[in-house]
């Protein structure tokens, strides 16, 4: 039998090099990117920004929970060619290793998804501890990486819920038209009751403001709502509406690799630079005792 005193010290120290992993920025920040609302970018963002922050060499995984697939596609992967999905993994416990593809173009790691998906939201509901299925799964892997980025599907469902429980923080993409700020709440106070039970250090990263168009007096009103509710977790960056960011995808790559000068292109690399810097500060504020 394994004396008391020394499983304490064994879990002292586990949490120690924890700490020193992320001080060290050895640990990934896993990065859910979620808006129930459809169709305001989350997908455009999870491929570009994952291209956009592997071009910056970090190291990346892709996870797409979204039995739409789109994320899967736009990483040039077949979703209907596929032998195994994100589903294995959840239903049937297929580590994430022996699923997951390297995306066509772009030097990052997808984990992808079909409409195959939509069984396993069906298949987690009946299960006890359904929302730790996909924080389990990832457990595995996620010391390879620097980023983990979850494309979630337009719905606060299971699928999104085991999103939420896997991440240290959101993404959410806004797109600043009529209402936004009305549609926010609900994901806000999914986020909360989330903190509350499966996953106490969940926060939000950013709000990205997407589509945007700052000769619109509408996305000039919506953005000083944002900037007044959520202060500085509004992102600087903004992502324009642009033509080669909705073209990209159908040739199966992200825009950096369809056209580099685009605005569109250019806006994901200053994302990925705002978020490695901020990931930074907190890293350095981390190493200097700060939360
Ligand atoms: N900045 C942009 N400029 C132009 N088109 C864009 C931009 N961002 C996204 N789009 C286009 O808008 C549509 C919706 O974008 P996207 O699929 O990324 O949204 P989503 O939030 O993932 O949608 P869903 O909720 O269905 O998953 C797509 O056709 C995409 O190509
Ligand atoms: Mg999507």
């Amino acid at each position: 039998m394994v004396p008391v005193a020394s499983t304490r010290s064994r879990t002292k120290s586990c949490a120690i090099i924890v700490a020193l992993g992320e001080i060290c920025g050895l640990v990934a920040r896993i990065i859910a990117v979620a808006n129930q609302k459809g169709g305001v970018g989350k997908t455009t963002t999870c491929i570009n920004l994952a291209a956009s922050l592997a071009a910056t060499r970090r190291r990346l995984l892709l996870v797409d929970i979204d039995p739409q697939g789109n994320a899967t596609v736009g990483s040039g992967i077949d979703k209907s060619a596929l032998e195994r999905t994100v589903c294995d993994v959840l239903i049937e416990g297929v580590p994430v290793a022996e699923v997951m593809q390297e995306a066509a173009v772009g030097s990052y790691d997808v984990l992808p998804a079909n409409r195959d998906v939509t069984a396993a939201e069906v298949h987690l509901l009946g299960k006890p501890r359904r929302e730790f299925y996909l924080r389990d799964a990832l457990d595995d892997v996620v010391d390879n990486y620097d980023y983990v980025l979850i494309d979630c599907p337009p719905a606060i469902n299971m699928l999104t819920v085991n999103a939420l429980t896997a991440a240290d923080r959101v993404l959410i993409p806004v797109q600043c038209e009529y209402l936004a700020m009305e549609g926010l709440s609900d994901l806000l106070d999914t986020i909360r009751q989330i903190r509350e039970t499966a996953n106490p250090k969940l926060d939000i990263h950013g709000i990205l403001r997407t589509m945007f168009d700052l000769r619109n007096n509408l996305d000039r009103e919506v953005t000083a709502q944002l900037v007044d509710y959520f202060g500085d977790r509004v992102y600087r960056t903004v992502i324009p509406r642009n033509v080669r960011l909705a073209e990209a995808p159908s040739f199966g790559r992200p825009v950096l690799f369809h056209d580099k000068h685009s605005r569109g292109a250019l806006a994901y690399l200053a994302l990925a630079g705002e978020i490695n810097r901020r990931e930074g500060s907190v890293l350095s504020a981390r190493g200097a005792g700060g939360g």
